[in-house]
């Protein structure tokens, strides 16, 4: 099982929709994955209510309950867990980035977001977890944002996962059904750019597909 925390300081760059973009596309492929929502807001929780579908499995976790949590998923089989934690300094970031094998770090073009990225960035780097930023809401034309994010990371150290994510309303769209734009309009850009950067991340945190035998079936999980 591996188990990565989305996280970032900054409010509304894009971490719960990461989250819920990534573990659809993990579960389409037939990996076994539970979602973990950390922030007391409970939006993916909302999310994960509208979207009336068995997969993924969304759990509202405090820290305290996030250990045994984890080790019920991997008891179950879980193959990929996704941490949703909530802005600014909490307690919650720390727990799931200690818990995580790789954390990832979304960030929109912007100097308000930039600025804060070396917090967490920093809590990834003392915790000794591989971590990427992922440059999120970029505009949909041009590539010179892109070019300003890899050279912010790269003063930092920080990779930055590929591609970036334009801003774009089939994501918006898809939201209001509780669901991701790789369900709603699965040929469009915003389906293939998910698509693409889950693949960058699972080659980056060695999650293989073997597991598409779990097919249809979902990790038991809940208590
Ligand atoms: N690529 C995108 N294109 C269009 N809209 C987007 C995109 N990414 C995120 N959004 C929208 O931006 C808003 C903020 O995103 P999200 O809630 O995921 O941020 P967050 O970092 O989880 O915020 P918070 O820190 O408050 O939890 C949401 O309305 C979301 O639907
Ligand atoms: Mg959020």
């Amino acid at each position: 099982m591996k188990t990565l925390a989305v996280a970032m300081q900054k409010g509304g760059v894009g971490k719960s929709w990461l989250t819920r973009s990534l573990s659809v596309a993990a579960s389409l492929e037939g990996l076994n994955v539970l979602v973990i929502d950390m922030d007391s807001q409970q939006s993916t929780v909302a999310w994960s209510e509208r979207r009336k579908a068995e997969t993924p499995l969304v759990q509202f976790s405090t820290e305290r309950e996030l250990p045994a949590i984890l080790k019920r998923a991997n008891d179950a089989g879980c193959d990929v867990v996704f941490i949703d934690t909530p802005p600014a300094r909490s307690t919650e970031t720390p727990a799931a980035v200690d818990a995580a094998d790789m954390v990832l770090i979304p960030c929109t073009p912007d100097i308000e977001a930039f600025e804060q990225i070396a917090r967490t960035e920093r809590l990834a780097r003392l915790a000794g977890k591989p971590a990427f930023a992922v440059l999120t809401m970029t505009q949909p034309s041009g590539k010179s944002e892109q070019d300003i994010g890899q050279e912010i990371f790269a003063s930092l150290n920080l990779d930055m996962a590929l591609p970036s994510i334009a801003r774009l309303k089939a994501h918006r769209d898809a939201a209001r059904e509780g669901k991701t734009a790789t369900e709603t309009e699965p040929g469009g850009r915003a389906a293939q750019e998910i698509a693409a950067l889950w693949a960058f991340i699972k080659e980056r945190a060695n999650i293989g597909t073997d597991a598409v035998v779990h097919k249809g079936k979902s990790a038991k999980v809940r208590k």
